[in-house]
């Protein structure tokens, strides 16, 4: 964990944000698998990680904006827990590593919840997404868990959001870390890419590094031939030669931070000209996201700048036609880049999207775009320094999606179906790099993952 002033200075941050009550964050539990002792790798809250910094199971946080006491509830273990798991640091020294002296038993988490609701004090807490919760919070509040989630306190989650949305150094240099372990990561499926090669044994084998730097992926690898699936998490085929090979992974550092890359690389290690062709545009649509990152920038605007340069380069292969300017707003380059430039990274892959997305990556004066592909875009808002992104623009060609908007004449007028059928068995390129926004601009975090065709091609036929 960090140093206890670093868990102080966050939660004195929350205390002047003008909240009245308490605020409750619960932790995570452990989650059965299979049955209750054979439970998936835990995983604690991201907000409980952030403002209390302990990582084990079954513990909640206070903070009481009206008294100024922060508390952490929890269960010490007992003696055949200690016989299963060893000696355990009672939680009362665990809560002095992060600044609190207030302990108690989960049990009189639920009397401090009454008393606090009969006094008329504000409960708030955070949106919650694991079953278990939803039903610890209708036990504490006696709001059915069907419900819970609409009783969630946005002025807090405006709070959290206001607070996580900034990096602190120290969080940089554990994302840079996360960033460490993805560079081995895409390197090693890289050299991997061979024809003959399960897309299985790579898979594996990148999130055994992950493992291995000590602490797990950021979210499910997503590594396959067939790129424009845009989430695919199927790894069962035989590499090609001739295909193109998607990899959009990343691991967490050991205090959780994510890390959260793609490349797409050609299997066996030579593009053909068609693929080297759509790749440089996505090449020059990510350089011109990063060019235009930058403190009061919208990242909405980065987005359509990153969406012009697909189209352009589209019509200049003949697939797209008519004026670039017009074809981005008419969404047309969503045929083609059907979701958004990218999100904002941090303890979460998509930092805080459980505290709803809307929050996290929009606000008063940019509103999200309530059209096909731009929808998808997770974060629109004005940059600023201290912000962690991820710029991943991509070409796919959707061979459903290419029949829908074919069959309904759906921008017609900038597309040439003709030659875009030419390529319906290509694929799918993204390419994603991590960024920092600073005071002036941008800089990737880490050693660029080599992304040129040229640098590819030397990896890859090594
Ligand atoms: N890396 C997966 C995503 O950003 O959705
Ligand atoms: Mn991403």
């Amino acid at each position: 964990m960090f140093d206890r002033s670093i868990y102080l200075n966050r939660r004195k941050s929350l205390r002047n944000k003008g909240l009245q009550g308490v605020g409750l964050i619960l932790g995570n539990g452990e989650s059965p698998m299979n049955c209750r002792d054979n439970t998936f790798h835990f995983r604690q809250d991201s907000s409980f990680l952030y403002f209390f910094g302990l990582d084990f199971p079954g513990l909640a946080g206070v903070i009481d904006f009206d008294s100024g006491k922060d508390y952490i509830f929890g269960d010490d273990v007992d003696i055949e827990d200690i016989i299963w798991m060893g000696p355990q640091v009672p939680l009362k020294e665990n809560a002095q590593k992060v600044g609190i002296e207030n302990t108690a038993p989960v049990a009189k988490l639920f009397e401090f919840i009454t008393t606090t609701i009969q006094q008329g004090r504000k409960v708030h807490f955070l949106p919650p997404y694991r079953g278990e919760n939803k039903m610890m919070l209708e036990k504490l509040t006696g709001i059915s868990s069907l419900q819970i989630q609409n009783y969630a306190s946005l002025q807090f989650i405006k709070a959290v959001i206001d607070i996580r949305s900034i990096k602190e150094p120290a969080e940089i240099i554990e994302i840079e870390k996360a960033c460490a372990t993805g560079y081995e990561m895409h390197v090693t499926a890289m050299k991997m890419a061979q024809p003959g090669m399960w897309e299985q044994k790579i898979a594996g084998t990148i999130e055994g590094i992950a493992l291995a730097g000590g602490g797990m992926t950021s979210f499910p690898i997503i590594l396959t031939q067939h790129g424009e699936t845009l989430h695919n998490h199927n790894h069962s085929q035989l590499l090609k030669k001739g295909n193109l090979m998607l990899t959009d992974a990343g691991a967490e550092s050991l205090l959780h931070y994510a890390s959260d890359f793609t490349r797409t690389v050609p299997v066996g290690g030579k593009f053909t000209q068609k693929q080297r062709e759509i790749y440089e545009i996505v090449l020059a649509a990510n350089n011109r996201g990063q060019e235009l990152t930058k403190p009061g920038t919208t990242y909405l605007s980065v987005h359509l700048a990153a969406a012009e340069v697909i189209v352009s380069g589209l019509k200049d292969l003949g697939l797209m036609k008519g004026d670039v300017k017009e074809a981005v707003r008419n969404g047309a380059h969503a045929m083609f880049y059907p979701h958004g430039l990218g999100h904002m990274m941090g303890l979460d892959v998509h930092d805080m999207e459980d505290l709803g997305q809307i929050y996290v990556g929009y606000d008063d004066e940019i509103r999200p775009v309530d059209q096909f592909g731009t929808a998808y875009l997770r974060l629109g808002r004005k940059l600023q320094p201290g912000f962690v992104i991820t710029n991943e623009p991509g070409i796919y060609f959707i061979p459903a999606l290419i029949d829908k908007w074919q069959s309904e004449k759906i921008n017609n007028e900038f597309i040439n179906f003709d030659k875009v059928n030419e390529y319906r068995d290509f694929g799918g390129i993204r390419l994603e790099d991590d960024i920092l926004v600073t005071e002036t601009g941008s800089k990737l975090i880490g050693e660029r993952i080599p992304i040129t065709p040229d640098e590819i091609e030397a990896i890859v036929s090594i």
